[in-house]
């Protein structure tokens, strides 16, 4: 495998094998991240990445698009049939600009909208200061309850009622408990505001009907392809017929260039991977994770946000539990190969570069095949890290048991150069 690459770009092909061998050998705990199949691995590395197809299938502004068409068909036609939406946009090069294309259809310059707040597990994309997002519009966030953690509905509505905005949007990237997207749906259109969520996170749960989901209450469903979905990485939009031509024509020419065929086909490979049986029961097992691994944590003392988790997602005060900011942490996790990132919780007096919390997510892991009992073992090692951050000897043994956990849950074996 990578001979090609091996004769004409040595540095880049040891690049590759070192990469390859820490996803291999360390534990993946990135709530975001996700390992694909080889059969998603082989299409996004394919010639299909020489091709040009500005437009939409049929209707494109290149010649010799006849076959690509085919492959966004089919990415379309898969992701209908998965969410049961009545068309989509399989192009966004990623879950930003699928945000940015429906922002950029429905609102104009200095409009409002009300969001999530990234402190309290909102994603950046949603109105955050740094982001166009916040630069272009008029973001009005709402949070979470401050004792429960739980997104507090009834501020969602009187948000609404004050701001009037053009747009809600719903959605999280650090929420690990269920979104009512219909009680959001009834809200949004009793004011006649129009509805996006976004579902980057937890799409895959949706698709395996674990999420309830928001397709029949909203008008704009975006989604990273990458995380639980577990596909290549990019974004899909997914919308109503009605609005289908102004929010294409936002996509391209109004954001992107040319659409990354070998990316798209790789969707249509990832979607219908999803559209199997097997991949309800790997959505089951996500979740399932989770909550042992959440169980785990909370027996061996750790506060958690909104005390547990519906999700994939477990978010952890660790400074609340440790005294250990959530930089400290990611860094003592590292050294293991535990792999998380820092995250804001609720009240964070930290800075986004520092934290007070970590966020962990199961869907890397149970990719690996790896169950409740693993996920009890995966606590263990967190806590005996976080118990000896500075102890080299402790670390080394942390290390053993999580190269031991790794081998056992091989991931791409065939990619492995010794
Ligand atoms: C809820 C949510 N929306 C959008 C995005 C952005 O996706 P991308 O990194 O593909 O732009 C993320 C990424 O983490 C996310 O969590």
């Amino acid at each position: 495998m990578l001979d090609a690459l091996q004769q004409t770009d040595p540095a880049l092909y040891e690049i590759i094998v070192r990469e390859t061998r820490r996803q291999e050998q360390g534990l993946e705990l990135i709530a975001s991240e996700n390992f694909v199949s080889e059969a998603v691995l082989e299409t996004v590395g394919s010639p299909l990445t020489n091709k040009y197809a500005e437009g939409l299938p049929g209707k494109r502004y290149y010649g010799g698009c006849e076959v690509v068409d085919q492959a966004e068909r089919l990415a379309i036609e898969r992701l209908t049939q998965l969410f049961g939406c009545e068309t989509a946009n399989v192009q966004p090069h990623s879950g930003a600009s699928a945000n940015l294309a429906v922002f950029f259809g429905v609102l104009d310059p200095k409009d409002t909208f009300v969001a999530m707040s990234l402190n309290d597990g909102g994603h950046l994309t949603h109105g955050s200061p740094v982001n166009v997002s916040g630069r272009i519009y008029n973001a009005v966030p709402y949070g979470v309850d401050p004792v429960t953690h739980r997104i507090d509905y009834d501020v969602v509505y009187k948000l609404l009622k004050e701001h009037k905005p053009k747009l809600l949007v719903a959605g999280a990237s650090a929420y690990p408990r269920t979104i009512d997207f219909a009680r959001l749906g009834a809200m949004a259109s009793e004011m006649g505001v129009r509805f996006m969520t976004d579902i980057a996170h937890i799409a895959g749960l949706v698709a395996a009907g674990i999420h309830p989901s928001p397709v029949p209450h909203a008008d704009f469903v975006t989604t990273t392809t990458h995380k639980t979905l577990r596909g290549p990485r990019g974004g899909a939009i997914m919308m109503r017929n009605d609005d289908a031509k102004l929010i294409n024509s936002r996509v391209f020419p109004g954001l992107q260039g040319g659409p990354l065929m070998h990316v798209v086909a790789a969707k249509a490979v990832a979607f219908q991977e999803a559209l199997q049986p097997e991949f309800n029961d790997y959505q089951r097992q996500v979740v399932s994770n989770a909550q042992a691994l959440a169980e785990e944590l909370l027996t061996r003392g750790y506060r958690l946000v909104s005390g547990g988790t519906d999700n994939h997602i477990v978010l952890i005060d660790v400074k609340g539990s440790k005294q250990l900011t959530g930089k400290q942490a990611e860094e003592a996790l590292g050294r293991v190969e535990i792999t998380v990132n820092k995250n804001m919780i609720p009240q964070d007096t930290e800075s986004p570069f520092v934290t007070s919390g970590i966020r962990l997510g199961t869907p890397a892991l149970t990719t690996r095949g790896m169950k409740e009992a693993e996920m009890r073992v995966v606590a263990e090692l967190f806590d005996r890290t976080l118990c000896h951050p500075d102890n080299q000897q402790q670390l080394d043994r942390v290390r053993e048991g999580v190269l031991s956990l790794a081998k056992a849950f091989p991931l791409y074996p065939q990619r492995l150069v010794s």
